[in-house]
């Protein structure tokens, strides 16, 4: 039996459905489930993330500040809007009560003792989806030996991911050998782009970053790359911010830090506060010489 129709039911017949366009750049065509985990990784209040990038091990092994992720890591994670690691680490080390988005390491080969753009895709779509992450994310070597590979791979995996609503993050490699600039990096971010990635990872650079966001149809997290002061950190986070990033995704400069937990909060400041590198600073150093 349908339901009986009440006198007075209200169908707001005046009120036209409203639609919204969805808050990540280049995104708004996209399905349900791919928006919905973007929302979870990119704050929806202010389109911006705080990655905590810590799936060195994957070609490094137990780097620096990452020899005991259950000891080291672990407590910071609750500061991160996002954790990007290996499933291996996922599975082995990190509690399954953790709600935080994951965007989970699918590329791998080489280690840092080899070439280290032979990559190939090393995860299958089944077991992300296995695992509930929130993105996938692949090295694209552009300029780097094996270049159309890693690209291929790439559209291998945003194919696999757009087929089950899981974005793809592509991580521009750059080799020692090619010249980290904006030029590069404009060239770098826009082919990932073209070729289907939802968003892209890359390097901070001084001169003509605003070039890089503004040429790229999709949103641009930064690396943090080599440990550096952490006020220097800081300066780069915000001026990425300030010149278009999305967020950041950073390993090094917080977990090599001689106060991570100090690092995740100032970053959290300048990248969801709005705060001044110097007063994030005053944070860092206030909680690390908490203690903490
Ligand atoms: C490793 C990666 C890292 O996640 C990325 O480089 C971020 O870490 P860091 O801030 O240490 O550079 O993709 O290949």
């Amino acid at each position: 039996m349908p339901e009986a129709d009440n006198e007075g039911k209200n169908f707001y017949e005046g009120t036209p459905q409203k639609g919204k366009l969805f808050f990540l750049k280049g995104s708004n065509e996209l399905d349900w489930g791919m928006k919905n985990r973007l929302s979870r990784i990119f704050n929806p209040k202010d389109g911006r993330t705080v990655m905590l990038a810590i799936d060195h091990g994957y070609f490094q092994g137990p780097t620096t500040g990452l020899e005991r992720v259950d000891v080291s890591i672990l407590p910071l994670v609750p500061e991160a809007d996002t954790l990007m690691c290996t499933r291996g680490i996922l599975r082995t080390v990190v509690p399954p009560s953790v709600t935080i988005p994951v965007v989970i390491r699918a590329s791998g080969g080489p280690s840092i003792l080899k070439e280290l753009s032979n990559e190939e895709i090393a995860m299958d779509m089944e077991d992300c989806i296995r695992l509930g992450v929130c993105a996938t994310a692949i090295q694209v070597f552009i300029g780097g030996e094996f270049e159309s590979r890693s690209v291929v791979n790439m559209t291998r995996l945003v194919d696999a991911g757009l087929r089950y609503g899981i974005p793809t993050l592509a991580v521009t490699a750059v080799g020692k050998e090619l010249v980290r600039n904006a030029q590069y990096f404009r060239l770098a971010t826009r082919i990932c782009a073209e070729l289907g990635a939802q968003y892209v990872k890359t390097y901070y650079v001084e001169e003509g970053f605003e070039t890089v966001t503004a040429s790229c149809p999709v949103p641009i997290v930064i690396a943090g790359g080599k440990k550096r002061p952490e006020l220097d950190a800081l300066k780069m986070a915000y001026n990425a911010i300030r010149q278009g990033a999305a967020g950041v995704d950073m390993g090094r400069n917080i977990f090599q830090s001689d106060s991570p937990t100090g690092m995740m909060k100032a970053v959290n400041a300048i990248v969801h506060g709005n705060e001044t590198p110097e007063k994030a600073f005053d944070l860092y150093q206030t909680i690390k010489n908490s203690g903490s």
